[in-house]
């Protein structure tokens, strides 16, 4: 079992869930510290409620446990941020900040920080969008990613911290809801076709967009964190492909599990960020510096989702 100890912030979140036992696994459950701003989820857990614009709440806990590791997984996400754009900034900023300078100070071997397809705007081609284009991004979420990318560089070239991250494509999966993204439609969904329920999308049936099932995007994040560091040619943020789909494609592959499952279409605001968005992810970087590659395909994630959700539901009721 390898000898670091990690501290997860965000770890209520929909990564943070379904990572958590991932790294209790790879580390041992003493080793893995689980923060967030909300109370624990599993009383197993070692936990410690953490508010992560407080930079010296941090420190206490990364001196306390000796933290080797962190994984800052804190964020507003896109649809949210733009209900209130400064509040998200601040949040978005002043929490990767704080971990970054934390890191620096207690010499932190590793951090992982997420970053997006939001980074991505406007002017970044649509299909197969490259590692390295403008990035002009539509979202105060998207902002605060490209930001974060560059900060990512600055403290790996200024401290030498090895900062790591990947721009997720929406991730899809069943351990827990993501809230606050544009592309939730498509784990909502589901959950809508295992109850029995018609589905009505805030984004219109042709909207294509990269999406990843959890499993691989966890995999990804495991794969680039244990990766030496002389492989890791890219500071910024990796592109990161899974797959492609449209709400009209998505519901076809729910239909070959339930036939009579429809969905509607009322797009809202969310579908100006969406069309600011790539529609599919050039992700040969990562494939060459780590060994990337995708397992799950559309009809691949639908059996899992489905298997899974089945399970849950038919547990509750
Ligand atoms: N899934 C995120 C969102 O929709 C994108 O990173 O905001």
């Amino acid at each position: 079992m390898k000898q670091d100890t990690v501290l997860i912030i965000g770890a209520n979140g929909q990564i943070g869930t379904a990572l958590l036992p991932q790294l209790q696994h790879l580390y041992g459950y003493d080793r893995v510290i689980a923060t967030d701003i909300r109370p624990s989820l599993q009383s197993t857990d070692i936990f410690e409620t953490l508010d992560a614009t407080d930079a010296a709440a941090i420190a206490t806990i990364v001196k306390k446990y000796r933290i080797t590791q962190i994984y800052h997984l804190a964020a507003v996400l896109s649809a949210k941020g733009e209900t209130d754009p400064l509040w998200a900034w601040n949040l978005n900023m002043q929490t990767l900040l704080n971990v970054l300078e934390v890191a620096r100070t207690y010499q932190i071997q590793k951090v992982f920080v997420p970053s997006s397809i939001a980074a991505f705007g406007e002017h970044a081609p649509k299909y197969e969008t490259p590692q390295s284009t403008l990035l002009d991004p539509a979202t105060v979420y998207g902002i605060s990613k490209v930001a974060a990318e560059n900060w990512s560089v600055y403290y790996h070239k200024r401290y030498g911290l090895d900062v790591r991250s990947l721009r997720y494509p929406g991730v899809i999966s069943y351990q827990s809801m993501p809230g606050g993204g544009t592309t939730d439609y498509a784990v909502a969904i589901y959950h809508a076709a295992v109850q029995g329920l018609d589905f009505e999308c805030f984004l219109a049936e042709d909207t294509l967009l990269p999406m990843i099932y959890m499993n691989d995007a966890l995999r990804a994040t495991l794969e680039l964190m244990e990766a030496p560091a002389h492989q890791i040619s890219v500071r910024t943020s990796y592109n990161l492909a899974g797959m492609s789909f449209t709400p009209a494609q998505v519901t076809a592959s729910i239909q070959t599990y339930f036939p009579d499952f429809k969905t509607t279409y009322q797009p809202d605001f969310r579908q100006a960020i969406a069309d600011s968005w790539p529609k599919s992810i050039d992700d040969s970087v990562a494939r060459h510096d780590w060994g990337w590659k995708p397992a799950f395909d559309l009809p691949k994630m639908t059996h899992e989702m489905i298997t899974h959700l089945t399970e849950i539901y038919h547990q509750v009721a």
